[in-house]
């Protein structure tokens, strides 16, 4: 079998995924039409071509700016229906959404009219496809903890419909103890909790994310091989990674995928996932993650099983939910 159709062929969890990350191009130009909202590029080639990033900065100022096509309910229905049918083709039984509510409501759009979009994708997912889906709510680390604060106020009528929170965006000079009142709010809530942290930012960030916010997975995390004792306590302790490769690549993290440390992490006995973080500007979704980065590290399939097989694992689904599947 091809490398691509056995990549499909695995059950697996998508587990760091921004589904404004999944906004296309064509989808964008579609959306800023229906609502009426500018672009700062004239087309969709433009934008393509302004998809050459340096640092994560560069990536979420274009990010944010195509977010704001995004208005209606509907849209955020359209939008995850979108990522589910590809995610369904990549193999993904299983999804944890972030979103970034902060996005929308600085723009006079309601939580719970991005909630309602999300949760209708989800609910027609399950029937059409049988992928099971979950939303972490993130909060944008370049804003105030008190800001977190009133977000979590907003979402306090729904926190039936979320499942866990997390901490994205600008990560360098916004360390997780910025953050650690809302999170230990969050907890009390009932909560899960997972953070950004060593993407760009020091390991001592990550150490901070599990100490202080109690993280339970951890975003990215590739900076943890910069601190030796840290790469030790992942292993003892299996905390989750969920790695995003292409993303790397493109945000420049590592100069190429053959310089990606995923297989240092997968082979020092870490608990490594493959996701696809924003594959509508990164170029690739979850199984194209796989398939370029096995082919660049050298990865085989019993590798490759064994890392769908944590991403089931470290999802927040019970044990007997993700058994069918294991
Ligand atoms: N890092 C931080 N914030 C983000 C990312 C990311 O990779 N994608 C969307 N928001
Ligand atoms: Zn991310």
């Amino acid at each position: 079998m091809e490398l691509e159709a056995y990549v499909r062929a695995l059950p697996k969890a998508e587990l760091h995924l921004h589904i404004e990350g999944t906004l296309e191009p064509e989808m964008m130009f579609a959306l800023a039409r229906r609502n009426g909202v500018a672009l700062p590029w004239a087309s969709v080639e433009a934008v393509r071509a302004a998809y050459a990033f340096t640092d994560l900065q560069s990536f979420l100022d274009l990010y944010y700016a195509g977010a704001a096509v995004l208005v209606r309910e509907q849209d955020f229905f359209e939008l995850a229906f979108a990522y589910f049918e590809r995610a369904h083709a990549d193999g993904v039984v299983h999804a944890e959404l972030f979103f970034d509510p902060q996005t929308h409501t600085a723009r006079g759009v309601a939580l719970e009219t991005v909630l309602d979009g999300l949760e209708r994708a989800c609910v027609e997912a399950r029937a059409r496809w049988g992928i099971g889906s979950r939303l972490i709510l993130c909060f944008l680390r370049h804003l105030s903890e008190e800001e977190g604060f009133a977000t979590l106020q907003q979402a306090l009528p729904h926190l039936s419909r979320i499942d866990g929170v997390g901490l994205d965006s600008s990560e360098r000079g916004h360390p997780p103890a910025k953050f650690a009142r809302l999170f230990a709010r969050c907890r009390e809530l009932g909560l899960h909790v997972v953070a950004h942290a060593g993407e760009e930012g020091p390991p001592a960030y990550i150490v901070d994310a599990l100490d202080l916010l109690k993280a339970e997975r951890i975003d990215h995390g590739v900076r943890c091989t910069e601190d030796p004792a840290l790469v030790g306590r992942l292993v003892r302790e299996q905390v989750p990674l969920t790695v995003c490769p292409l993303s790397n690549v493109k945000l420049c993290v590592f100069p190429d995928l053959a310089r990606h440390n995923l297989g240092q992490l997968f082979a020092a006995g870490l608990k490594v996932t493959i996701n696809s973080d924003d594959p509508a500007y990164f170029g690739g979704y979850v199984a194209k993650n796989y398939v370029d980065t096995a082919r660049a590290l050298g990865l085989g399939r019993a590798e490759l099983r064994r890392i769908a097989r944590n991403s089931l694992e470290a999802s927040f689904v019970s044990a007997a939910e993700r058994a069918p599947w294991l």
